[in-house]
């Protein structure tokens, strides 16, 4: 089990409200840039991909919807709760080959070369930002990747323009926070989004970390004016 103690708990207390906390903070588009992500990892026409951290399970089912029937997702948390929000939108999902499993991804239990694609929908930043496991993360992600895998990642950013990362900024401390805390009623999850996207990498950044980590073919995409990214590297 990762140290990252607090993180966890705070992803056991969240799952109630959490998608529709998701879209009224991003009116929406947080789908949006699921389904890019998704369409992302299907580029390369993989046969077996990984959602890391997949809370309630959005990438991955997207994915799964969008792809052939021959190809297998996974789902992967650490947090029960979400799991079980996502394996019950599985189920409407008749005929589509994905499956949710409890574990870590400090320690992902699966032998090396499992995956063609991992896919991470807005947990890149809980499992880099301020993480001492950050570079074990990244090594857990090659190692499960076939030689040639790509790895997508879609979350928040920085935008370029400081007016806009100003407001951007003014708009996660009177917007994000309150709404979450408020429908939520957990005040430490959205205090914790809220901070922790206000200080997280920019795009260059997260591209340099990836680098660092082994990954080539690094690029990413900015989506709405910087504020998210979609980003993608190569094993
Ligand atoms: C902000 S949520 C994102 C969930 C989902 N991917 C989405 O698009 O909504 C972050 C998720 O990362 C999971 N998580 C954080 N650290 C993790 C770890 N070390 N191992 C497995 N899951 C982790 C949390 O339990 C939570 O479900």
């Amino acid at each position: 089990m990762s140290p990252n103690i607090p993180l966890h708990h705070i992803f056991t207390a969240v799952p109630g409200r959490y998608d529709l906390i998701n879209h009224i903070i991003t009116w929406g588009l947080d789908w949006w840039w699921r389904r890019r992500a998704a369409e992302e990892c299907l580029r390369s026409q993989p046969a077996r991909v990984l959602d890391l951290a997949c809370g309630t399970g959005d990438l991955g089912l997207n994915i799964a919807q969008l792809a052939p029937n021959s190809l297998a997702v996974l789902g992967l948390d650490y947090s029960r709760p979400m799991l079980e929000i996502a394996a019950g939108k599985a189920k409407t999902l008749a005929g589509q080959n994905i499956s949710f499993i409890h574990g870590d991804a400090a320690n992902l239990p699966f032998p090396d070369g499992s995956f063609d694609c991992v896919g991470i929908s807005f947990a890149f930043r809980n499992l880099t930002y301020r993480n001492p496991l950050a570079p074990h993360h990244l090594a857990e992600v090659r190692r499960v990747l076939n030689p040639g895998g790509r790895y997508v990642i879609v979350e928040s950013s920085q935008p370029e323009s400081k007016l806009i990362r100003g407001l951007f900024h003014l708009y996660l401390r009177w917007f994000v926070y309150p709404i979450g805390h408020l429908l939520s009623g957990n005040k430490r999850a959205y205090h914790y989004l809220a901070q922790s996207a206000a200080r997280f990498y920019t795009a260059e950044e997260v591209k340099a970390m990836l680098l660092r980590a082994g990954f080539r073919e690094v690029h990413y995409h900015p989506l709405l004016f910087g504020a998210a990214a979609i980003h993608v590297a190569i094993k």
